[in-house]
Formats: C-alpha cells, structure tokens, sequence
C-alpha cells in the first residue's frame, strides 16, 4: 500500500492509501462517532449514520466508515453540517432507546453515552417521540443476558455469529419500528449456540447483550427445556 498524508482536523497524518477514514481517524486519537463499524468487517453495514463528516471538494458529508483515504484529503470530523446529520440519526436511535443508565450493566462502558458526550445531546433528549419495544428479557444463556429493547440494530452481534463464527442462528425479523436481532423461530438465545458466545456482550455497544455470571443459569435452560 502507497503511504500518503491527509488531513484531519487540521492534524497531519501519514496513512496509506485506501485505508479506511473512520480507523484512521480512531488510530490517531480523533473520535468520530460510530455504532456499526467492527474493524474486521469486509464490507461495511453503513446502517447507524453517526459518523458523518466532511471531506473539502465534497459538496455533502460522507460517512467515514465507507470513505477510503486518499493523498491530499482533508478531513473536518466537527462540520456544521455532518454534526447536525449525526445529531438527527443519534436522537432517532434514543427514541427507540429505553434510557435507564443507572439500573444498565453496560453503564460506563456504553457508546451511547460516549457519543451523548461528543455530539453534545442529552441522552434523555425528547426531540422526537419515543417508541419503545416492550419484549421479553432472555435469561436463558449461561453466560449472556439479552434485552432486546435495548437493541439500537447496529448488526455487530449478527455479523459476528454469521461472518466470523459461522453461525447463522440469529438475525433481524420484522420491519421498521418492530425491527429486531432475534434467533430463528424465536428460540431463546440460551438454545442457540450463539448464546455460548461471550464475546457478543463485547461486540454489542449498548447493553443489549452484557454478560452474565453463571449462577442460576442451568436451571433456567432447564425451565425451558433444553
Ligand atoms: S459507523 Fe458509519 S454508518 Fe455506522
């Protein structure tokens, strides 16, 4: 790959061609928020729009997760316009967010409140009208508790049981507001062998998935039959 400098923030940095503008710009300590990016992700999902920001010569923001760098480029990561873009996606997502961060186990940890922080919004915002999902909590799996309204659909969990374990037990069902990760057939996560997989408590960014210690679990499994 073609070393080559650009521009972000008025920080020079040295990269190499076709990198991919989001890691660059994380690689060198410039946050630019983002939801559904894993570095390991062949293509990617481009679904959360957080991580607007201008490129000079663009006449729009670009999401920097699918914008590779080029020789020259000069990146402004604080733009009126990309900021407003994030601020509007980022409210849309809290409104289907139930926001109770002191009762969350993702607390402290969680990117929504990271990026509350960066873009300047509260997380209890009321800019647009709250819908929220009222679905069963899945105690089911030994090591994991998934709470399914807490799911801000970013895809990491999917994308990991599928691309990179190769499982594809779980998935979106539904559509629009009724849109979320379930397994097939509904099982309960602790029947699938995605719910072995502690890791998604780590690739989950909000507290959807977050792990649990094993105390009581077998005799949950065993309740539901497994
Ligand atoms: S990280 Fe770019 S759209 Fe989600």
């Amino acid at each position: 790959m073609k070393p080559i400098q650009i521009s972000i923030d008025g920080k020079k940095i040295e990269c190499f061609e076709d990198e991919t503008l989001l890691w660059v710009a994380l690689d060198h300590g410039i946050y630019i928020p983002n939801l559904c990016m894993a570095r390991e992700m062949a293509e990617p999902y481009g679904a959360c729009r957080l991580c607007y920001v201008e490129v000079e010569g663009n006449d729009w923001p670009v999401t920097a997760c699918t914008t590779k760098v080029k020789e020259g480029m000069v990146v402004h990561t604080k733009g009126e316009t990309s900021l407003r873009i994030a601020r509007t996606a980022f409210e849309l997502i809290l409104s289907n967010h139930p926001v109770d961060c002191a009762h969350c186990m993702k607390s402290g940890s969680c990117e929504l409140q990271k990026i509350a922080k960066h873009l300047g919004v509260k997380l209890k915002t009321k800019r647009f009208k709250k819908f929220l999902r009222d679905l069963p909590i899945d105690e089911t799996s030994p090591v994991l508790i998934y709470d399914p309204n807490k799911c801000v659909q970013c895809g990491k969990c999917v994308w990991y049981c599928q691309k990179q374990i190769g499982i594809s037990e779980i998935g979106f069902a539904y559509r629009g507001f009724q849109r979320w990760v379930t397994t097939f057939d509904n099982k309960p996560v602790g029947l699938s062998e995605c719910g072995e997989r502690i890791e998604l408590a780590e690739i989950c960014p909000v507290g959807s998935f977050v792990a649990r210690n094993k105390r009581d679990s077998e005799s949950r499994i065993n309740e539901i039959g497994g």
